[in-house]
């Protein structure tokens, strides 16, 4: 089953229309960071509710790449945006996952902490370069496939 998450300031705006009130937070970063952030909720809960429930769960970021092909497809209503999609179903072969980075690269205690960052990012590139996935993935950048080379593919795709 694929699911498609959608950011909807249409319903809110229909329902504003019923109390006479016309809505403008769709015209602001406010309502771009709302939406969105219901978003991530119903994301994480999907993936958590199924993984409890022994499906698998892969989510789906690249359908911000054809945003047009998908409102076209689901004939989604304008102040709607298609965010993320999951798919969730029946695993044939588990994944080997991903080497995590390190608890202090995003668990900052009483302040930010922006020199733990580096070390961090090392170990983690370390780990990634001991990871038996380095061979089952072709290589887009030659050389070492670190967190940088990582991220510039993800950007590079957006
Ligand atoms: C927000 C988000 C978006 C993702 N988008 C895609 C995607 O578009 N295509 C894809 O194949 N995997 C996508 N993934 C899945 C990851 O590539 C990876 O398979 C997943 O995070 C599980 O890896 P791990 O458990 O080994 O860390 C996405 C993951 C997340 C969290």
């Amino acid at each position: 089953m694929f699911l498609l998450l959608v950011a909807d300031l249409f319903k809110t705006r229909i329902a504003a229309e019923k109390t006479g009130i016309t809505q403008e937070i769709q015209h602001s970063l406010e309502g771009v960071i709302a939406s969105v952030t219901d978003v991530g909720i119903a994301l994480g809960t999907l993936m958590a509710a199924a993984r409890s429930s022994g499906l698998g769960i892969v989510p789906i970021g690249a359908v911000r790449r054809e945003p047009q092909a998908l409102i076209d497809l689901f004939g989604l209503p304008e102040d709607t945006f298609p965010i993320a999609g999951v798919c969730i179903g029946y695993v044939d072969r588990p994944a080997i996952q991903k080497s995590r980075l390190p608890i202090k690269s995003f668990r900052h205690e009483e302040h930010y902490h922006a020199e733990d960052l580096r070390p961090a990012i090392d170990a983690y590139d370390l780990t990634w370069l001991n990871t038996g996935r380095l061979l089952l993935e072709p290589m887009a950048h030659p050389g070492p496939r670190t967190l940088r080379v990582h991220t510039a593919e993800c950007t590079s795709r957006m």
